[in-house]
């Protein structure tokens, strides 16, 4: 629920539990998010996450400081005091943090659990009232306990029993599918990652026939990519496919375009224009059926709709195609089974499902494709660059036997840098790729993959020696936060 809600509305959810979520703002700028300060009243456990804390500390009388030092990223916290929220955690713990102000004074009746370095109070509880606060972010990965602490808060603070299971979430979102689309035809956006595959085979489930695949190549994917969606997935899943050649379409649409948020919202808008022409296409030609396809399936995660400013006070980071890209004459209604998950959880129902594992395993790739991995205007000659440079890294990887251990390598060209190198005898002035291999668990944070050098060196020969136009390879050693996993 957004932060205006009222402890009247809240109330009337009868919930069991209340997370306050973090947030971007600092709570002394002008028209930052506040909450109605009787939802504590409630007698609901409530959880305060980093922002959520800090509201929750000066709602209920504590104090929140500037004190100028800024924690991102892992950090080293001290237990104290366990309580119900960290009892049976380790007195020393990495935490990860992303916050600039820090709660100095907890609120009277209320506990100090732990501290780091630069924050006295990292988290804070008043066990009779079921209030707790963290300043961490224990729903990331890189917290090493921050999964006790939510089912600390959830199993003995709130009583809530823990009974998700992939095996649910495909009944529901069968019957969700069914009841939106009824007898409706719908078209799916198939890219070809495992989103919009395990998406489309929920919908296929629900609705069978009714679903007519389409696969858009807009010249911004990966070397084989086409083969792939075109023969193994249709092979696995036996849905109807339709390939539509649009690369010339894109191309045109980004000429002369750099700038990254401008290159995500023209490849949004081309995306749904072409599917519009080929619903088009598709009614003419099953004319006599006379039945118009309405719906769109997107395989829209939770962290896409976060991400792109999806709730009230959160911040638009980047617009990701699938969502904020879309254009307002929109002809579709959208179907978004996938809406309310995360990466793992999609993997799991794609097992369940029955999926390839080559399908399900496969690492993310953008909506966007290589459009937003070449830093500058996006051309037919770059595009060719980067996939040989891409392909490379990918069968390297592979042959590492690292795929299970890299969440995603994006490989990325600084088309707008020229450096000089020197090849053979001659002086070259080419540009630099770059290698962006990552660890994460839903894609919301990340850290740096520590690949073998060996496996580095080999790498950045490979590419040196054999993409034209290319003179050096460099490592993005850069966590998330701060750099978020794509370029742009
Ligand atoms: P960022 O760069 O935001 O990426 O840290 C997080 C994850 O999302 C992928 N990504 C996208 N996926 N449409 C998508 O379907 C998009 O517009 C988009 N942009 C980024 C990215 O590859 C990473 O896995």
């Amino acid at each position: 629920m957004p932060h205006t809600v009222t402890a009247a509305e809240v109330a009337a959810k009868k919930p069991s539990g209340i997370v306050l979520s973090g947030g971007p703002s600092s709570v002394y700028e002008e028209g930052a998010p506040q909450l109605d300060e009787g939802i504590f009243e409630l007698g609901v456990p409530v959880l305060g996450i980093c922002y959520g804390f800090q509201v929750m500390a000066t709602a209920l009388g504590g104090e929140v400081a500037h004190t100028g030092a800024r924690e991102y990223g892992s950090t080293a916290v001290r237990i104290s005091e366990s309580g119900v929220l960290l009892d049976g955690q380790p007195e020393e713990q990495t935490a990860w943090m992303s916050h600039g102000d820090s709660v100095s004074r907890a609120p009277e009746g209320f506990e100090v659990l732990a501290s780091t370095d630069s924050t006295p109070v990292a988290a804070f509880a008043n066990d009779e009232r079921k209030l707790y606060g963290v300043q961490w972010h224990p729903e990331v990965k890189h917290s090493a306990y921050g999964q006790a602490v939510l089912e600390n808060f959830l199993h003995r603070a709130a009583g809530i029993p823990a009974d998700w299971n992939s095996g649910n979430v495909i009944a529901d979102q069968v019957a969700a599918i069914q009841a939106q689309v009824g007898s409706g035809r719908v078209i799916c956006a198939l890219s070809g990652g495992v989103d919009s595959a395990v998406a489309a085979a929920l919908v296929h489930k629900a609705v069978g026939d009714q679903l007519v695949c389409v696969f858009v190549d807009h010249g911004l994917l990966r070397k084989d990519e086409r083969r792939q969606v075109e023969e193994d997935y249709v092979k696995a899943t036996g849905v109807r496919l339709v390939t539509i050649d649009a690369e010339k379409q894109f191309l045109d649409a980004l000429a002369g375009v750099s700038d990254p948020e401008t290159k995500r919202k023209i490849i949004g808008r081309e995306f749904i224009r072409t599917f519009e022409q080929a619903q088009a296409d598709l009614i003419t030609e099953a004319a006599s059926e006379g039945d118009p396809i309405r719906f769109l399936v997107q395989g829209t995660l939770y962290p896409d709709v976060v991400e792109s400013g999806g709730g009230t006070g959160t911040a638009n980071i980047k617009s990701h195609h699938n969502v904020g890209g879309l254009p307002e004459d929109l002809q579709f209604e959208l179907v978004e089974p996938l809406r309310t998950l995360f990466k793992d959880e999609v993997r799991a129902i794609g097992r369940e499902l029955g999926l390839p594992e080559a399908i399900v395993g496969r690492q993310p790739f953008p909506g966007p494709g290589l459009g937003i991995r070449i830093v500058g205007e996006v051309t037919h000659e770059r595009l060719e660059l980067l996939r040989d440079a891409d392909a490379i890294v990918r069968a390297e990887l592979s042959e590492a036997g690292l795929d299970g251990e890299i969440w995603q390598c994006p490989v990325v060209l600084l088309a707008d840098v020229r450096s000089v190198g020197v090849q053979g005898d001659g002086r070259t002035y080419g540009h630099p790729i770059v290698l962006r291999p990552v660890s994460s668990e839903d894609a919301m944070t990340a850290d740096w993959t520590r690949l073998p050098y060996e496996l580095l060196a080999k790498i950045s020969n490979r590419i040196t020696n054999e993409v034209d136009g290319v003179n050096r390879v460099v490592l993005d050693v850069t966590s998330k936060p701060p750099g978020t996993i794509e370029w742009e």
